[in-house]
């Protein structure tokens, strides 16, 4: 499993919520929430507060992260809420399923590898979208000055108008930004934006028709 910088950053204040029993949604998951049906799929699910609130909701979640105590805490929560939830240890660049959803979700996260990987990443689970199903990515963009969860690893921060591009063609995308202040004077600048995959009905009238 990867023990990057980023990953140990994450495992480190995981553990610390867990032991204070911080598990409210954030202000992407909250948005995102009401958009999850069905089968979900969550990438880089941290402790899964959102997972949980979707199964509560009566989604099946496949929730994955590389942190083991993010993944241990949201088992555990799981096991004790009898929730449906699948909750695995995994690294998201080389994470492979045969299965679609009814929603794919990955909530920052694409900021932790080059743009090059986190793009092709991005492309390759919007095709585990099932037809009329959902997607909602979060990712930091350039702007932001807090990099303490950042190694010595590669990363990305989005351009502002790159993640709504790749959703071109998908029904309804609705874009959001958010900024937030950071220790030591520093901001995080985040983009959101969740679409509904086209249906084959949705590309319109072709023209033989
Ligand atoms: C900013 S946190 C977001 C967690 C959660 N989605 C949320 O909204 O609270 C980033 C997450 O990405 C995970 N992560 C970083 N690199 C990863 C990788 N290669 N594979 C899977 N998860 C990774 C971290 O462990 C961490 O849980």
């Amino acid at each position: 499993m990867t023990s990057s910088p980023s990953v140990a950053f994450f495992e480190r204040q995981f553990e610390r919520q867990a032991r204070s029993g911080e598990y409210a949604l954030n202000p992407f998951e909250l948005a995102v929430l009401p958009h999850l049906q069905g089968d979900v799929l969550d990438i880089g699910c941290g402790m899964g507060n959102l997972a949980l609130a979707a199964a509560g909701r009566g989604c099946r979640v496949i929730a994955l992260d590389a942190s083991t105590a993010g993944i241990a805490s949201l088992g555990d929560r799981a096991r004790a809420a009898g929730a449906q939830v699948v909750a695995q240890v995994a690294d998201a660049r080389t994470y492979e399923t045969a299965c679609t959803f009814d929603a794919v979700v990955s909530i920052g996260l694409l900021m932790f590898f080059d743009c090059a990987t986190a793009a092709a990443l991005l492309r390759k689970w919007q095709a585990w979208v099932r037809p009329g199903g959902a997607m909602a990515v979060n990712v930091l963009v350039e702007g932001t000055s807090y990099r303490e969860m950042f190694g010595a690893e590669d990363y990305c921060l989005w351009k502002p108008d790159d993640l709504d591009r790749e959703f071109a063609g998908w029904v309804a995308p609705r874009g959001f930004s958010q900024s937030f202040d950071a220790p030591g004077g520093t901001v995080k600048r985040f983009r959101t934006v969740i679409a509904t995959r086209p249906r084959p009905q949705d590309a319109g009238p072709s023209l033989t028709a």
